[in-house]
């Protein structure tokens, strides 16, 4: 991999070249930097390990990049989860967890679409992860996967609509895991697809209870361990029906907003805690939810895929694990400054 900046000799440049550098080193066997004009000698950037080596200058008229000589990094390996006991096995991975080490994540629904992707980019980062579900079977073999390509994570059964089984899973993966740093509210149904007045009241407090409800199930029971070890992130799926487009069936858009609007109160009432509140907005993603949406509308899936994909300047949908990446960014300390906010992941749907 080769990654060009600019203006990276000096101050913020010189700052986040350094941090961009030392992440991506960890994943690409090659780093080339060109930091604005002057000489190689001339562009020393202290605090990096990872940039120092692969440093080079340039000058934009001249153009002189160094080619890289500087052999492949060498075998990183991991394990410095000190709070998870199947960490062991860790030590078979090539590559270090990256910012989410000694970090304990749980995810709800994590074994479909972006919950799984979540689960497993946060197990591939360091964390250990307490993956949730009402599907057991999947839940089981998630976390064996996980567990046998070298990341640590354990499946608990949970329905996240019943307080005394948020409750009692939440303290029981504090007891394995000896605390809870991320907590991701991701469980989605979606509910009768009906206008507002011919929905009945079972069907919406149905909708609620998973959607919303079990968001603040979630929160609410999270945010004591939080406070034991002095903070911590909590990241709500939201969706861009949650926030800037209308139009759309009340199931769909209603309990989204909700969590969106519950993400910016708990980010006031909790930052005090530095306990970090964010929401994330994804665009179309193929996942089940969206097939069952697609199957709702008759057309064949093809179809269907072709239209929402036309939605999206990018041209096509999106992928679980683009949105599971921005919950990665969300999810340590490197995001301290990030709270309140609304990481939209979209191919640009509202940008237009
Ligand atoms: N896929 C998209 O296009 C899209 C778009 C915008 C927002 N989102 C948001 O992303 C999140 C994930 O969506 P997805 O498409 O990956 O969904 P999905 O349907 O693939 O996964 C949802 C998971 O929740 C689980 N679940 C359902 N009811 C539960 C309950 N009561 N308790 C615990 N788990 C339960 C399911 O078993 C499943 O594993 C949702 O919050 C959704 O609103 C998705």
């Amino acid at each position: 991999m080769v990654v060009i900046g600019t203006h990276g000799r000096h101050g913020l440049g010189k700052l986040i070249l350094g941090s961009v550098a030392e992440q991506i080193f960890r994943h690409a066997d090659c780093l080339v930097l060109t930091v604005g004009p002057g000489s190689f000698q001339d562009a020393p950037v202290e605090g990096s390990r990872a940039i120092r080596p692969f440093l080079f200058a340039t000058d934009f008229g001249a153009c002189r990049c160094m080619p890289c000589s500087t052999p492949s990094p060498p075998p990183i390996t991991s394990g410095q989860n000190s709070f998870c006991s199947m960490s062991s096995q860790r030590s078979r991975c090539r590559r270090a967890p990256i910012v989410l080490g000694n970090k304990v994540a749980l995810v709800t629904g994590g074994v479909s679409g972006i919950g799984l992707s979540t689960c497993r980019l946060l197990a591939r980062e360091g964390a250990c992860v307490a993956i949730t579900d009402i599907l057991d079977t999947e839940g089981k073999r998630t976390a064996d996967d996980i567990n046998s390509s070298g990341g640590s994570a354990r499946f608990w059964h949970l329905d996240v609509s019943r307080e005394d089984e948020v409750r009692e899973v939440l303290r029981q993966v504090r007891q394995t895991f000896g605390r809870i740093d991320v907590l991701v509210n991701n469980v989605v149904i979606l509910g009768a697809n009906k206008p507002t007045h011919e929905i009945t009241e079972q069907e919406w407090d149905h909708l609620m209870a998973i959607n919303v409800k079990g968001v603040f199930f979630c929160t609410k029971h999270a945010v004591p361990y939080m406070k034991e070890t002095g903070g911590g992130s909590v990241i709500n799926l939201s969706s861009i029906y949650g926030s800037w487009l209308r139009a759309m069936l009340p199931r769909i858009m209603l309990p989204r907003a909700l969590c969106a609007l519950m993400t910016k109160n708990d980010a006031i009432l909790y930052a005090p805690d530095k306990i970090r509140v964010n929401s994330v907005h994804p665009g179309f993603i193929w996942t089940a939810m969206v097939e069952k949406l697609a199957a709702g509308t008759g057309a064949g899936a093809e179809a269907v895929r072709q239209q929402f994909a036309s939605k999206h300047p990018i041209g096509h949908l999106g992928e679980p694990d683009d949105v599971a990446w921005g919950i990665v960014y969300l999810a340590p300390e490197e995001a301290k400054f990030v709270t309140g906010s609304e990481l939209v992941i979209d191919g640009g749907y509202t940008a237009q």
